[in-house]
């Protein structure tokens, strides 16, 4: 599975320069672990974190002009850091597997004379093969338009490297979409396929009680609207195993004795909560926000074909909170296991964060100038000493240890 080590963040809203993890750039950072959590007070930067990692996959997608203009982010204006002149700059560091050489694909993205965005600049690099391993070499480099890409595996030390020269008819679209679909390019295939994998949740309960059209859809979407769409997939796709999965999911949800499903005329499909004390069943439209975000998280880990990565925004909100520390085991299990995906959460929920440890929790927090700053709990000395002792990094965090920021 694809593991992304490290990234780093400059002239995003409040981010004006934030480095997570390893990057080329910053070699002596721990790669990212498979879960972790960004914690800090409001206002500090979480979302802004989060979205960045949506822009990029909207950029890929989209063009870096539909991905500026989309309703939530308001144009390029306001995501670049308010009195920088710099363009917006990302890098990811990344693996396609525990065997193979890093790879570093940088992004920056401008605005032209014109008043739209573009992409000013791209490149992917990889470090050499062998003991000439200190330095990274670019396999695919693009400024203002122009570039190159070497075919197949090969450097340009290498016998029959070949070198394409290209230049792009759209600035708005990443070089790396013109590549995406080609065999040659076994390196950019797999790095925008991971791209394009990442799935971040913003779980809204009220959203998922709809009841969609029937159309089975084979992954949980941002809000959760279709989590009735999802449900018809696995249960389709996976009928033995679907009643498994529920009665698993019921042993996980407090209060809850089984879960059944139920098929409608029209194809869809509803589903029956068995609550402790009641006998007849409750359905999904009147399920508590707690339960249904819970079961709809429990279910997500379910997906047969995980998304690589996935970026959980605020999982607390309508969570009891003894509820919390379950569900970050439960985040934890699925991170871990074979094939699993990365998992990223934010959160302000001190019983989550008790369940994490220092290597595991990054603190956001931004500074008199306005920008934000981060920093892993465990490269804090104080903080691991008191955890070595015992003591939970949520209680820490609530009694005001982790600096100036409240909970
Ligand atoms: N273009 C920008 N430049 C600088 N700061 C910004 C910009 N856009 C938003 N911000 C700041 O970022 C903060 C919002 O961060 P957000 O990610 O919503 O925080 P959180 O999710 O941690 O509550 C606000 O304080 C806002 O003033
Ligand atoms: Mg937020």
């Amino acid at each position: 599975m694809a593991r992304l080590e490290g990234i780093r963040i400059q002239n995003y809203r409040a981010l004006r320069d934030v480095t997570l993890g390893k990057t080329f750039e910053h070699r002596t950072g721990t790669p990212l672990p498979k879960l972790m959590a960004i914690i800090g007070p409001n206002g500090c930067g979480k979302s802004s974190l989060m979205d960045a990692l949506g822009f990029l996959g909207d950029c890929l997608t989209s063009g870096v002009e539909v991905a500026c203009d989309m309703p939530h982010r308001g144009g390029f204006d306001r995501l670049r850091t308010r009195g920088v002149s710099e363009p917006i700059k990302f890098e990811l560091y990344y693996r396609e597997n525990s065997d193979s050489r890093p790879i570093s694909y940088s992004l920056q993205i401008d605005i032209g004379s014109d008043g739209l965005p573009f992409v000013s600049h791209e490149r992917l690099r990889q470090r050499r093969r062998g003991q000439s391993a200190g330095q990274p070499y670019s396999f695919l480099e693009i400024s203002d338009g122009t570039g190159f890409v070497w075919a197949g595996e090969a450097t340009e030390l290498e016998e029959g490297g070949r070198k394409i020269l290209f230049r792009l008819a759209d600035r708005q679209r990443l070089g790396i979409t013109s590549y995406d679909n080609v065999a040659d390019q076994p390196r950019v295939v797999a790095f925008s396929t991971f791209l394009k994998g990442w799935y971040l949740s913003y779980f809204v309960p009220n959203r998922a009680r709809d009841m969609p059209m029937a159309g089975a859809q084979k992954h949980l979407n941002r809000e959760g609207d279709n989590l009735a769409n999802y449900v018809q997939f696995l249960q389709r796709q996976h009928p033995r195993r679907f009643d498994e999965v529920l009665s698993r999911i019921a042993q996980k949800i407090p209060g809850i004795v089984s879960i059944k499903h139920e098929p409608q005329k029209d194809g869809r499909l509803l589903l029956q909560f068995n609550d402790r004390g009641y006998v007849d069943p409750f359905y999904q439209q009147d399920m508590s926000d707690g339960t249904l975000k819970m079961f709809a998280y429990l279910l997500l880990m379910e997906d047969p074909e995980s998304a690589p990565f996935i970026g959980i925004e605020e999982p607390e909100n309508g969570l009891h909170h003894q509820l919390l520390g379950p569900l970050a085991q439960e985040f934890r299990k699925y991170a871990n296991q074979a094939g699993g995906p990365q998992v990223l959460v934010t959160t302000h929920a001190p019983y989550f964060v008790d369940e994490l440890t220092p290597s595991e929790v990054w603190i956001l927090e931004k500074g008199e100038d306005g920008f934000s700053s981060v920093v892993r709990a465990a490269d804090i000395p104080t903080i691991q000493a008191m955890y070595d002792e015992g003591i939970m990094l949520g209680s820490m965090w609530f009694s005001n240890h982790f600096g100036r920021g409240n909970p």
